[in-house]
């Protein structure tokens, strides 16, 4: 038993330095069929802890994320997309290449526990093939990319439209998430998927029961918004999440397609000998006058007249001190005056020192004759506290 171990042990070592040093996965895909491949997260796992497992007896399953580039550039080729959910399953490359190519693709995992990193190759050899000529659409309603993509789920489906078409001869031809089609992103409930679309082909025409799409009465029941169920003897469909949406059907028949009109040919640039150059005529002149007088003048006017309309309103409509004051409240004037004053005795009470203290400090005074009042005399109500002899403004000050 224990020389079974290490001949594994030794085996495993050797298949790490092989493989693991320089893993690179060719593959040879025709143009026009669908390529899948899946990033098994137990490959990388092994990569990453390779001696785990026999030595220390424990099997990590660590979350892993991957990125995708072609090599040398940032981004996928264009027709081949990356899908992963979570970092707890696998990853898929898959798409379909439209013309051929060599693509080399690079693909780092990245170990969300530890941080390691590993990094595999593939190289994809596009081949030339003619696109089958009869081709058609299936929606799945209830189902995700992720879910599709196995190659086992793939055969199911495959095996399904088959029997609606009628042949052997069935290719995937595409497969993609209804999101990238337009679709909305579902609830996040149960019972609620992104769905997705497949695209098969065939040499063969389409048999009798995908004939139906075309008729006028499935359109009219499809439009009419009704749920339509495929019809009798044409519903194949074994497992419920694989049954397709009847009104999504769509039918290429590309025998039918009207060859491209043929690129224009490019001179040489030279003009034959002999023909003489005739320019091209000036175009006529215009008036340009119109024009200016609208982009220019008419702004121009308006500014002035509003210029002089804020100048008229500025110089010519203000109101001068003199006639506020005439407005103002009397007492109120006084008020403002008493304040000026106070202000400008403290300002040259500031200027020297040894000045005597302000009048307004003592108990009781005359503010202008500095003439102070007998305590007696000032108490009674009917004087007033401030005392307006020779005051300018006194027509509206109480008199003693
Ligand atoms: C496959 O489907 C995708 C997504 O809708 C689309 O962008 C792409 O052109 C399709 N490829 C072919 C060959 O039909």
């Amino acid at each position: 038993m224990a020389g079974c171990g290490s001949w594994v042990f030794l085996l495993t070592v050797c298949a790490v330095s092989v493989f693991g040093a320089k893993a690179e996965i060719k593959f040879t895909i025709p143009v026009g069929k669908l390529f899948t491949y899946e990033l098994k997260r137990e490959t990388f796992q092994s990569e990453f802890e390779p001696l785990s497992k026999l030595y220390a007896g424990r099997l990590y399953d660590d979350p892993m994320t991957f990125k995708c580039n072609k090599q040398n550039f940032p981004d996928l080729p264009e027709w081949l997309r990356f899908t992963q959910r979570h970092p707890f399953d696998n990853g898929f490359l898959y798409g379909t290449p439209t013309s051929p190519g060599k693509s080399i693709i690079e693909i780092y995992a990245v170990n969300k526990r530890s941080y390691e990193t590993a990094r595999h190759i593939l190289v994809l050899k596009v081949t030339a093939e003619k696109m089958l000529p009869y081709q058609a659409e299936f929606f799945l309603k209830l189902r995700e990319i992720e879910k599709v993509l196995p190659s086992s789920v793939q055969d199911e489906i495959k095996q399904d439209l088959q029997k609606l078409w009628d042949t052997e001869a069935l290719e995937m031809v595409n497969i993609s998430n209804a999101l990238d089609q337009g679709g909305r992103v579902p609830l996040p409930l149960a019972g609620h998927f992104e769905g997705v679309y497949v695209k098969v082909g065939s040499e063969q025409y389409f048999s009798d029961c995908l004939q139906r799409v075309l008729t006028p009465e499935h359109q009219r029941q499809c439009t009419a918004g009704a749920k339509v169920k495929v019809p009798g003897g044409c519903n194949f469909c074994s497992i419920p999440s694989n049954c397709i949406t009847w009104c999504k059907t769509e039918l290429f028949d590309l025998t039918k397609l009207e060859p491209e009109p043929p690129a224009p040919t490019m001179g040489s640039g030279i003009l034959d000998a002999g023909i003489d150059f005739d320019p091209p005529e000036s175009p006529p002149s215009r008036d340009y006058f119109p024009d200016y007088m609208v982009t220019v003048i008419v702004p121009l006017i308006l500014a002035i007249i509003l210029c002089a309309l804020l100048a008229y309103i500025m110089f010519c409509r203000r109101e001068g001190v003199a006639k506020r004051n005439a407005r103002t409240n009397q007492i109120q004037l006084y008020h403002q005056h008493t304040i000026h004053e106070n202000t400008d005795e403290l300002r040259n009470m500031a200027g020297n020192r040894g000045v005597p203290p302000p009048l307004s400090t003592l108990p009781m005074f005359n503010y202008r004759t500095g003439e102070r009042a007998s305590p007696l005399q000032s108490d009674s109500p009917s004087i007033p506290l401030i005392m307006a002899q020779h005051d300018p403004y006194s027509d509206t000050l109480p008199r003693k």
